[in-house]
């Protein structure tokens, strides 16, 4: 395969808000390319694909643990948070993944679960041995499970309750996750201390962020839920602190699954800041909504609530991930709609969400993985694309938990899906071979070879947006329009570094829920007059009227980026 040099972008490299523009990509190591044929994933394997990454577009790569892990829960149970699995390769190839990837001019963000532990960890077996050793007060011990009884279970597929009673300390101890992933006593002065030399050192190896797991729940307290507690955001800004102090230009992305201002608390404030991004849990669950209710509603709502957010502070918008779609944080009628649309066999749920890559989410329509991939790199944000979901991959319900959405990356049609040299029966999870998703059908280089293909749209669409800075950068004003189908919003950045040369940048993005053709107006009173052209093709489009009214026609589930204005020159393609 060979690809194109990639488009450099002037000032991306030395942008400390480099995270503001960028396109990330979630890559699972062990599911992407396996280069010695032992049948798993490996760092080797994806140094080898960086160039398919660079070709499509992606800014930087956030990687799940690699960590020394028992392997229970996909790499979150960490048992030595400065090992690399040997399955997946040593330090020096992880070394050499960063050098090579920033040789690309490409970031790498590595995902530190540091609310808990294996418990093969060495720190929890001493804990358990020792009580009154050096770690006996690293984890939450107790002598009844009577505590913290408004804390929510996350697991409730798996898990009766918070505590797990240890026959070897004969206590009980705290755990968010699973029984085998202790929480770390975040009032334990040392546990702190390690936190701080585990970012230290992966920060010391070159990586460019962190995204900091299961981040709500560090501290836990009889008064609260257990989530956000006023130590947790404490003990991130001093996290912040220290990294913007030793590590300028480098990122905490908080992961925390919560309602819209809980999740914006993980930014601080400009005066005290906590983390660079945060994933909108918020807004991702209401894209499969509006598909389905045929509704822009939800959307509406939850993009014109106004968020306090620091300067500088930016969205992880997303579709899907390595985790079970989470419905937690939407009301209970709107829960049972989407089981209803998504999750009709009971197979397809998970804990409290729907275990399903996109493109089977969406029954394989490209119209739809069109219009959502359109909100998704227009969103106020950036975008996380998820492994796979560039070429439409299935997903496999048979197989366990989440592991039904972390099958090998396709590549070919051959063996392995081009994945692995390995006996088929020794991968860790078979390739997907189903009907519509088999890997004959579904892979990067059939895609490749196809210019229609869902690939090559995907990579368009990400250069598209790369070449307009508003959409990283701008602000986003919610438009009222005369459909209830319809979502219309207009992305404004002031800034200069467009294609546009220096003045304000005015994208108006619009976006058709309806499963049938149709015709709406916009309010675009700031506007009125204004010329308005295609970011794709570079087409002239109809005039806002002098009144601000601007009619367009949509296709079924369909979408317009036009820019607004009169440039001077137009195409979206860089
Ligand atoms: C969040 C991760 O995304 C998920 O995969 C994991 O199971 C939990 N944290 C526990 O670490
Ligand atoms: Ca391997």
């Amino acid at each position: 395969m060979s690809f194109t040099a990639p488009i450099q972008l002037p000032g991306l490299t030395l942008d400390p808000q480099w995270y503001r523009r960028s396109v990330f990509y979630e890559v699972m190591v062990r599911s992407f390319v396996d280069s010695n044929g032992d049948g798993a994933g490996d760092l080797q394997g994806l140094i080898g694909k960086l160039d398919y990454l660079q070709w499509l577009g992606i800014d930087a790569l956030w990687l799940p643990p690699f960590y020394n892990s028992p392997l229970k829960d996909g790499g979150y149970d960490v048992s030595d948070f400065r090992s690399i699995l040997p399955e997946f390769g040593t330090l020096d190839e992880f070394k050499d993944l960063v050098t090579k990837a920033h040789e690309r001019n490409m970031r790498i963000v590595i995902d530190y679960p540091l609310n808990h532990t294996s418990d093969q960890h060495d720190w929890f077996q001493q804990s358990r041995s020792d009580p009154t050793g050096p770690f006996g007060d690293y984890y939450v011990w107790r002598d009844n499970d009577e505590e913290y009884a408004n804390i929510r279970i996350i697991f409730v597929d798996t898990e009766e309750s918070n505590w797990t009673f240890d026959s070897v300390r004969r206590q009980f101890f705290f755990h968010r996750f699973f029984s085998h992933q202790p929480d770390l006593n975040f009032e334990n002065a040392g546990v702190r201390e390690a936190v701080f030399d585990t970012v230290r050192y992966w920060m010391d190896l070159g990586v460019d962020g962190i995204r900091l797991d299961a981040i709500p729940y560090l501290f836990e307290s009889e008064a609260g839920n257990g989530e956000g507690e006023p130590e947790t955001h404490d003990f991130i800004k001093e996290l912040r602190e220290m990294v913007d102090r030793n590590y300028p230009g480098r990122i905490l992305i908080a992961e925390a699954n919560q309602w819209p201002r809980e999740v914006a608390a993980f930014f601080g404030t400009d005066e005290e800041p906590e983390c660079h991004m945060a994933f909108d849990f918020p807004v991702m669950p209401r894209i499969f909504y509006a598909l389905r209710s045929q509704h822009a509603g939800e959307l509406i709502s939850v993009l014109s609530e106004t968020l306090d957010i620091p300067k500088g502070a930016g969205w992880g918008v997303f579709l899907r991930n390595h985790d079970e779609l989470t419905l937690e944080m939407v009301s209970e009628e709107y829960r049972q709609a989407m089981y209803g649309w998504y999750a009709y066999d009971p197979r397809m749920r998970s804990n409290i969400g729907i275990r399903r890559r996109l493109a089977p989410l969406l029954d394989n329509s490209r119209a739809e993985l069109e219009l959502v991939h359109a909100l998704l790199f227009s969103l106020p944000g950036s975008p996380f694309l998820y492994y796979g979901d560039e070429i439409g991959m299935g997903d496999n319900i048979w197989l366990p938990d989440r592991d039904s959405s972390r099958t090998p990356m396709q590549w070919t049609p051959d063996r392995n899906a081009g994945f692995s040299t390995a006996d088929p029966g020794k991968l860790f999870l078979p390739v997907v071979q189903s009907l519509v998703y088999h890997y004959n059908l579904i892979n990067v280089e059939s895609q490749l070879a196809q210019s229609r293909s869902l690939l090559h749209w995907v990579r368009n669409v990400i250069h598209v947006r790369k070449a307009h800075p508003t959409f990283g950068l701008g602000e986003i004003t919610v438009l009222p329009t005369s459909h209830e189908s319809v979502l219309a919003f207009v992305r404004s950045y002031a800034g200069s570094g467009t294609q546009f040369g220096d003045s304000p940048e005015n994208v108006l993005c619009v976006f058709s829920f309806a499963h049938n053709p149709v015709s709406a107006t916009i309010d675009l009173a700031d506007f009125a007059g204004s010329s308005t052209w295609d970011l794709f093709g570079g087409a002239e489009f109809p005039t806002v009227s002098e009144e601000g009214v601007l009619t367009v026609t949509l296709g079924t589930q369909s979408f317009y980026w036009l820019h607004l204005g009169t440039p001077s020159g137009v195409g979206g393609r860089p």
